[in-house]
């Protein structure tokens, strides 16, 4: 058996048409684009790349994108002032925080200054805690709209795209973040998926994740998760992104899943493409809602 190849990247780009018409009339109603703030602290160069990244993303379907960049030695209140600053700023409708920040800085501290309704990256603790205490799909859950974080939202984009079934699946997540694993777990089972959180003091775990008709991994180790951790025609949704000798490479042992598997995301080209999309889509989502009120 040969598993269907979930690919993102071209499901990230049906979804790019969609935020492209939305952006569009979004900008002739309003007469400005939805738009994100980039703000860094210092110049990790992952996050110097990933934000010229998202520049380009935003700036080729038409939305806005600011940067806001200060030094390695800002204080604490001056990081805060600037987020404060944004919250209320009406030409910005979506602020991303980008980690890490320099150990000066309390970034839970800065997190919980940013309004929920801007936090684009889903990591304030009232979007956290609203996704925790959503209710099931088609239940009354009487809580306020929230932003989950992009990736683990372009990880189920590919499962109810792809149209496999969610509902009354065993489905395993391996890695407990806040960014990744524990988001994907709660939209999971919101989708009415019987869900199993694994992290690494998990005893046994290739046995827990044969379980899986739907396993996540979000782990951060090249190619743990091997073939033989596959249940036969299990869904495989990687958010791995690790490199091992100058090559990009999951947390899944593709070679060996796709074996294995029914479905699976590879790397790279998986999961990666539906995270950018997510985020644009995030934008639009909180600009929308800000227009409103
Ligand atoms: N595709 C994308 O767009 C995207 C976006 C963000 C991140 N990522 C990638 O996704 C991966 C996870 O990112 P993250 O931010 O969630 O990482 P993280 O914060 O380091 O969390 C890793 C999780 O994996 C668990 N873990 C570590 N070693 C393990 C082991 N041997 N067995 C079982 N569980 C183990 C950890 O358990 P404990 O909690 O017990 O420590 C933790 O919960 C990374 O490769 C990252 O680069 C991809």
């Amino acid at each position: 058996m040969t598993a269907k190849i979930l690919d993102g990247r071209a499901l990230a780009k049906e979804i790019e048409k969609e935020v492209i018409a939305d952006t569009e009339a979004f900008r002739e109603t309003q007469g400005f684009p939805p738009t994100i703030a980039v703000v860094r602290v210092g110049e990790d160069p992952a996050s110097v790349s990933y934000a010229r990244m998202i520049k380009r993303n935003f700036e080729r379907v038409g939305m806005g994108f600011n940067l806001h960049v200060l030094p390695e030695w800002a204080s604490q209140e001056e990081v805060i002032d600037l987020i404060t600053w944004l919250n209320v700023d009406d030409a910005v409708h979506g602020i991303m925080i980008q980690e890490p920040m320099p150990r000066s800085i309390d970034a839970a501290a800065v997190r919980l200054v940013l309004s929920p309704e801007k936090d684009v990256d889903g990591v304030s603790p009232i979007n956290a805690g609203r996704l925790a205490l959503a209710a099931p799909m088609g239940r009354p859950s009487g809580v306020q709209d929230y932003l989950v974080p992009a990736t683990p939202l372009g990880g189920l984009e590919i499962l109810k795209r792809s149209g496999i079934q969610i509902e009354g699946k065993h489905a395993v997540v391996v890695g407990r973040s806040n960014i990744v694993g524990k988001p994907m777990a709660f939209l999971l089972m919101q989708h009415q998926a019987t869900v199993t959180i694994c992290h690494s003091r998990t005893e046994n775990l290739p046995a827990v994740c044969r379980e899986a008709d739907i396993l996540c991994a979000a782990v951060g180790r090249a190619r743990m998760i091997k073939g033989d951790w596959i249940k036969p025609g299990a869904a495989v949704i990687d958010f791995g992104v690790n490199f091992v000798d100058g090559k990009m490479c999951g947390d899944v042992d593709f070679d060996e899943a796709v074996k294995v598997a029914g479905a699976i995301t590879p790397v790279p080209g998986g999961t990666g493409p539906m995270t950018n999309v997510m985020l644009m889509k995030n934008v639009l989502k909180a600009a929308h809602r800000q227009v409103k009120q």
